[in-house]
């Protein structure tokens, strides 16, 4: 099958701040800084215009020198950082907001999340504590640096439901996106239809789910690239079962965030369908009762998070 060009999903979303986002961006956790040199240029160079950090990925300067390097103006590209857990003292907001533009080398964000609910103390695994103060008033604290005009947008990731009410109730400016973890062992899809009901933009990381070997040691799933219902439907699109994955947020709405260093994979990723209700049925099907949560950190933050939220659905 050709891919009809009618047939694309949405290259951006327009956001309550009336900005618009590219759908499709580069993840970068787990990305040594050399190699996201490299790869930052590659993929601006071969049309990304999202790239998504995070302080405590450690590789905000090789985020900053890729898009240096790759020559793209810094206004065409959207660049997304996130507060780390450690920060979330409201007096020590904005001095993290200015720790990382300096790290990134630039003078603005276009979006700036929120990391975690969790405050903490310490970083190093074994001695990380719990401190008690609510990300309402971290939030607040946020909310000034949009008013400063360090960044464009605010948002979050990783909360729970009952998290994201309270501080959809608290809050002065929204959070224009809530950026978690979904892919087809872990579609949330009650939690999908919250977000919808109260107009909140997901964007999906690891999008793969468990294509990544750091999750091997826990996953009794089988790899999610061999799963023949998505060999099938890539193979009447003509694209790879990863860009089948990457696709399947996009058909649903969602903005996504493949993880790659591998420049000929950061190009495949950009590769990507409408998928139809029916190809989203069967890829459902084909996962039916094949759950699991890849990324939840809270036995090392002493902080239980994903709180009443259903994996199972
Ligand atoms: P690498 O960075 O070495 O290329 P996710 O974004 O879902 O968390 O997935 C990230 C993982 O998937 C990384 O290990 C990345 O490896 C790998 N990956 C990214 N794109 C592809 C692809 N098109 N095919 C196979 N593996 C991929």
């Amino acid at each position: 099958m050709t891919i009809d060009l009618e047939q694309l999903p949405a290259t951006h979303v327009k956001l309550p701040s009336g900005d618009l986002m590219p759908t499709l961006g580069l993840g970068c956790w787990q990305s040594p800084p050399e190699q996201l040199i490299p790869a930052v240029q590659h993929a601006l160079n071969v049309g990304y215009r999202h790239i998504d950090g995070a302080t405590i990925y450690g590789n905000e300067e090789a985020l900053g020198e890729g898009l240096r390097r790759s020559g793209v103006d810094r206004k065409d590209v959207w660049v997304t950082t996130k507060l780390w857990n450690t920060e979330h003292r409201p007096e020590d907001v904005l001095p993290a907001l200015k720790a990382s533009l300096s790290k990134l080398g630039l003078e603005y964000l276009d979006l700036w999340l929120m990391h975690y609910p969790a405050a903490n103390e310490g970083n190093e695994i074994g001695k990380i504590v719990a401190l008690d103060i609510s990300y309402v008033d971290t939030w607040r604290a946020m909310e000034e640096c949009v008013e400063l005009g360090l960044v464009r947008n605010i948002g979050v990731s990783n909360f729970s439901q009952i998290e994201l009410e309270k501080l959809l109730a608290n809050c002065r400016i929204r959070p224009v996106l809530h950026q978690m973890e979904r892919h087809c062992y872990l579609p949330q899809n009650a939690f999908m239809a919250y977000h919808r009901k109260v107009g909140l933009h997901i964007t999906a990381y690891s999008p793969l789910g468990n294509t990544n070997p750091s999750f091997a040691d826990r996953d009794p799933l089988p790899p999610i690239l061999d799963n023949e219902v998505i060999k099938s439907i890539a193979a009447k699109y003509g694209i790879t079962p990863a860009n089948v994955l990457i696709s399947l947020q996009l058909s649903e709405g969602n903005s996504v965030l493949p993880k790659s260093v591998t420049p000929q994979r950061i190009t495949e990723n950009l590769r990507v369908v409408q998928l139809s209700e029916e190809d989203i049925q069967a890829i459902a099907k084909s996962c039916a009762g094949l759950r699991c949560r890849y990324c939840d950190f809270s036995h090392i933050t002493m902080y239980k998070f994903y709180e009443g939220l259903n994996d199972d659905d």
